[in-house]
């Protein structure tokens, strides 16, 4: 969801005549796009913000804006607290960015930008030219751009008692079909081979805030998208359990380009931590709804988000998540200590977690996890994968990098190849965060 957004953020100020640098002290404009999901995330955006502060002295009309869900939540304290920002853009307003630099520009005075009224005036016809750097400088656009992620829909209902997003993100908006079958179609006609649809919970896609079904529902929605022509992959993120309808599952037996990964949070293994958290399904009804998915489809590879250390979480119920891993055994997980998060319900619960011991409990899981993943990495040995090719693998040893339909990033060794072609690649290693391989 954020790398859209940031995606979104550099087309616009592409289309006004920005361009990418990957030396800071040469930028004119700075947009950090900040996460509050969990606690370590905002604390990064403020030492960020430390460090840009000389930046600053030493070049006045630099711009610094701040966007996305810290903006959102941290709005006062920036503008209290961070003289050094200019720009303070809510996750619902990235598409002000351009006409706040021109202000901000002009008059000096922090510019804000945190309403939630839901918006998607998403640049459908954005430039090609890519605009988005990572932290490295590199452009993440190069050789990407034959993938692409699209907003189906903002905002979540669910109410996790841990979760911040309801409150940064507001209420769930969908995106009318239209506007994505549009988008998706002007991709490619681009060159783009993949989409990964995105929404916090795609499971109600669809679904007016009355609750009544407003466009079509979203298997619908995947059914119309992988007939676009020149579409060969289509994903998805994120669903939540309760949601996960018969509908959906069906459609990964009917819709041959629809990958066969699934990202299915499940939190905890503990149905009383579950309650806690208001995820609102038992540890029974998640594992009928992966066995159905794996039933049917047999390759479909599932992974996971896992938090340790909820308010109340006894080693039993830490127990029980462990034993889930091993019933399930996902091929991968991302698991991450429990932090409070400003207006989430669980911030006033008793029993929390001693630091130590949450840090041992992640210990623990993600040994556990990386045993499981490396194991999982292991079956796809012998096999023979069809990959679509992202480029020149990292390691620099000339070999080429690409993923399998089940999301595993492949390394391997192939004469020429272009980013987005699809190959069929014999594995022959399964290591803990990718295959090996040499083309069939
Ligand atoms: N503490 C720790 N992890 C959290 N997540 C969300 N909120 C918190 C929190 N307060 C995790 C969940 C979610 C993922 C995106 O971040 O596992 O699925
Ligand atoms: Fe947060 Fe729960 Fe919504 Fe996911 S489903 S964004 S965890 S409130």
């Amino acid at each position: 969801m954020n790398e859209r957004d940031s995606e979104i953020m550099g087309q616009l100020l592409a289309a006004a005549n920005y361009i990418p640098t990957g030396d800071i002290k040469q930028a004119d404009v700075i947009v950090i796009n900040t996460c509050s999901i969990r606690e370590k995330a905002e604390q990064k955006v403020y030492s960020l913000l430390g460090r840009l502060k000389n930046l600053k002295k030493n070049k006045p009309s630099l711009i610094i804006s701040v966007a996305g869900c810290v903006a959102q939540q941290e709005a006062e304290r920036l503008q209290a607290r961070m003289p050094q920002v200019d720009i303070v853009l809510g996750p619902q307003q990235i598409y002000k960015l351009p006409e706040l630099v021109a202000k901000a520009g002009k008059r000096g005075k922090l510019q804000l930008a945190v309403d939630q009224s839901p918006n998607f005036a998403i640049p459908r016809y954005s430039p090609p030219s890519p605009a988005v750097i990572n932290k490295k400088g590199d452009d993440i656009e190069a050789g990407q751009f034959f993938k692409k992620f699209v907003t189906i829909m903002q905002g979540c209902n669910n109410f996790c008692t841990y979760c911040v997003v309801p409150y940064t993100r507001g209420r769930e908006t969908s995106r009318s079909p239209e506007d994505v079958i549009a988008e998706i179609s002007h991709h490619a006609r681009h060159g783009v081979k993949e989409v990964t649809l995105l929404g916090q919970n795609v499971n109600s896609y669809g679904v007016s805030s009355k609750g009544r079904l407003k466009y079509v529902p979203f298997p619908e929605l995947l059914k119309q998208v992988s007939a676009i022509d020149g579409i060969k992959r289509v994903r998805f993120t994120t669903s939540h359990p309760k949601d996960l309808s018969p509908e959906l599952i069906k459609c990964f037996a009917a819709i041959e380009k629809l990958c066969p990964h699934f990202h299915l949070p499940v939190q905890s293994g503990s149905n009383r931590i579950l309650k806690k958290m208001n995820r609102k399904y038992t540890i029974e009804q998640y594992l009928e709804k992966a066995d159905a998915l794996l039933q049917m489809r047999p390759d479909i590879a599932l992974t996971t988000d896992i938090i340790v250390g909820f308010p109340g979480e006894k080693d039993e119920d830490f127990e029980a998540t462990l034993k889930l891993l091993e019933k399930i055994r996902f091929h991968g997980a991302f698991s991450f200590k429990y932090s409070d998060r400003p207006q989430a319900k669980s911030v006033g619960f008793d029993n929390k977690i001693d630091e130590h011991i949450k840090a041992e409990r992640l210990r623990i899981l993600q040994e556990r996890q990386n045993d499981i993943s490396l194991l999982r990495n292991k079956e796809y040995e012998g096999s023979v994968q069809l990959v679509m090719v992202e480029g020149k693998s990292k390691s620099g040893d000339g070999q080429y990098s690409g993923r399998t339909m089940s999301n595993i990033i492949v390394n391997f060794e192939a004469p020429a190849l272009t980013p987005g072609q699809e190959v069929f690649v014999k594995i022959t290693e399964g290591l803990l965060h990718s295959l090996r391989g040499i083309v069939a």
